[in-house]
């Protein structure tokens, strides 16, 4: 299987719809929470400090520290600003309560788990660790410097996410390899950011052995390694590190679901994105030459909200109001100058996504699809005209897409990450995606407004509309933003 077989396999049609009615088993729903038992547990303190640097600072890269003096409260804040539990939601018919985090997923069903090695942590053991959402503690899962068996020497603290996969499968079938991806940029960005308002920088390596780092962090055969996210800066409290003797506690995985259905097409996709040998990252060719837009954008504004209440308070919008209030240009101008900025990991040198804009409702800014080109910000205009049905329509006929006052279709260049990482840079275009995502889920609620990723567009069609040759890329995301109608059901 190459990535190009399974994108087309996945791709949704008016056909594929029908052909493949599927009906969820809730009983089988998998648990959302990974516990690994019988391992010692450690606390993270509640109520962590919040984090007084504004949200629209991190965006631009300005770093903010922290007032934490041991690892305890440090990793207490990073996990409660990056991938805790932030709000809840009632279901009206039966009462029942599901949790929502700070990290947003496809359909809540949070396929990203988080580990870490730390080492040197002042009052922290050095360790390999597995993040508890639901309780917010951290499994150790063994004692000793794990870092180093990742092939680290210098880094304190290193993140390893990983995704179950079958946690999406069980609602999007064979399409849900695609969401892990994407729910893995967003994972990233949401601790990288998080890391960044308090005093820390990061690094990601998409590119490492598969089975050696499953196989290092003791990963269930369930959990794949998707991306490994170094932490390093002075706000770090760390001691002087001492050798530890290695002593494994492992721990049992709990059970997500009574039957885990097998998705042949998604084991063998993620067969064909695997590495199995050490080598070392390719280098890109040449980056494509960029172009120019008619219309240049305004400069950015800013608002002062803080990093920790935008973050504790983002929520993906259920449906936008449609007609009604625009945003302004410089809104829609801040929002995608948040996607400018670089991402630091090994598979960055080159951006892989570009966006285009199915503007409805902006000042100053006739509806109409737009390419959005990040170099000059500029916008080049495609299509006039009203575009609240099509964008609907191609979001496998989303309101959302329509009410919004903008929506995205994200293009990935497949073939040219794939040229450069063969199937792994299949990985690499979705990561991006989703970090871009993340980026304007923060930079909206920031705004005052609400956003929401989509996963689901009729690929086939959106590459149609949009004119898009092989060469120019492929739909990889949808995204919107706008106006969020009250979601009665959302418990703070
Ligand atoms: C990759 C991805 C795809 C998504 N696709 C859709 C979608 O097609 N339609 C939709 O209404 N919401 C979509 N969402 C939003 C999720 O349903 C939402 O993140 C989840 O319910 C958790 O809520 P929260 O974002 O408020 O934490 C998507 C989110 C992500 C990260």
């Amino acid at each position: 299987m190459t990535w190009l077989e399974y994108h087309e396999l996945t791709k949704h049609s008016a056909e594929s719809l029908q052909r493949t009615q599927h009906y969820l088993d809730w009983a089988n729903m998998p648990n959302p929470f990974r516990h690994y038992e019988g391992v010692p547990v450690l606390d993270l303190p509640a109520d962590p400090p919040a984090t007084e640097i504004s949200a629209f600072e991190v965006l631009e890269g300005k770093i903010g520290n922290t007032l934490a003096g041991d690892g305890a409260e440090f990793l207490s804040q990073l996990m409660f600003y990056s991938a805790s539990i932030s709000a809840s939601k009632r279901v009206p018919s039966t009462g029942a309560i599901y949790s929502l985090r700070v990290n947003p997923s496809s359909g809540n069903l949070h396929p990203t788990e988080f580990h870490f090695c730390a080492r040197g942590l002042v009052g922290w053991p050095n360790g390999l660790y597995h993040y508890r959402p639901s309780s917010h503690m951290a499994e150790q899962r063994a004692i000793g410097d794990f870092a180093a068996k990742l092939g680290n020497n210098s880094t304190p603290l290193i993140f390893v996410l990983t995704s179950i996969a079958w946690r999406e499968a069980w609602k999007y079938r064979n399409r849900a390899y695609r969401y892990c991806l994407h729910d893995i940029g967003h994972a990233w960005q949401s601790l990288t950011l998080a890391a960044r308002s308090i005093g820390c920088e990061s690094f990601a390596f998409g590119h490492f052995s598969d089975d050696r780092v499953a196989e290092s962090c003791l990963l269930s055969a369930d959990e794949w390694p998707m991306l490994i996210v170094g932490l390093h800066g002075p706000s770090i409290p760390l001691n002087k590190l001492d050798t530890v003797e290695t002593v494994v506690f492992g721990g049992q995985p709990n059970r997500l679901s009574e039957e885990q259905e097998v998705y042949p097409l998604i084991e063998r996709i993620h067969a064909a994105t695997k590495f199995n040998t050490e080598s070392s990252i390719p280098s890109p060719g040449q980056p494509k030459l960029s172009g120019r837009g008619d219309f240049r954008l305004p400069p950015p504004v800013s608002t002062n909200r803080s990093f920790g209440d935008v973050v504790r308070t983002r929520r993906s919008a259920l449906d936008f109001k449609g007609g009604g209030e625009s945003i302004s240009y410089p809104q829609l101008a801040t929002l995608l100058s948040t996607t400018r900025e670089r991402l630091f990991a090994d598979f960055a040198t080159h951006c892989y996504v570009h966006l285009y804009l199915y503007v409805h409702r902006v000042e100053g800014l006739e509806p109409g699809v737009y390419r959005f080109w990040p170099e000059h910000a500029e916008l080049e205009r495609i299509k006039s005209g009203d575009q609240r049905l099509v964008a609907a329509a191609l979001s496998l006929g989303q309101d959302l897409a329509g009410n919004a006052c903008v929506a995205f279709s994200m293009i990935g260049d497949f073939e040219n990450a794939a040229s450069t990482y063969g199937d792994r840079g299949y990985r690499y275009v979705h990561f991006e995606a989703g970090a871009i995502g993340q980026r304007m889920y923060l930079a909206a609620e920031a705004l005052g407004l609400r956003a929401t990723g989509i996963g689901a567009f009729f690929d086939e069609e959106v590459n149609r509309y949009l004119g898009l040759s092989a060469e120019l890329g492929q739909v990889v995301y949808h995204f919107a933003i706008g106006y969020p109608v009250a979601d009665p059901r959302l418990e703070a």
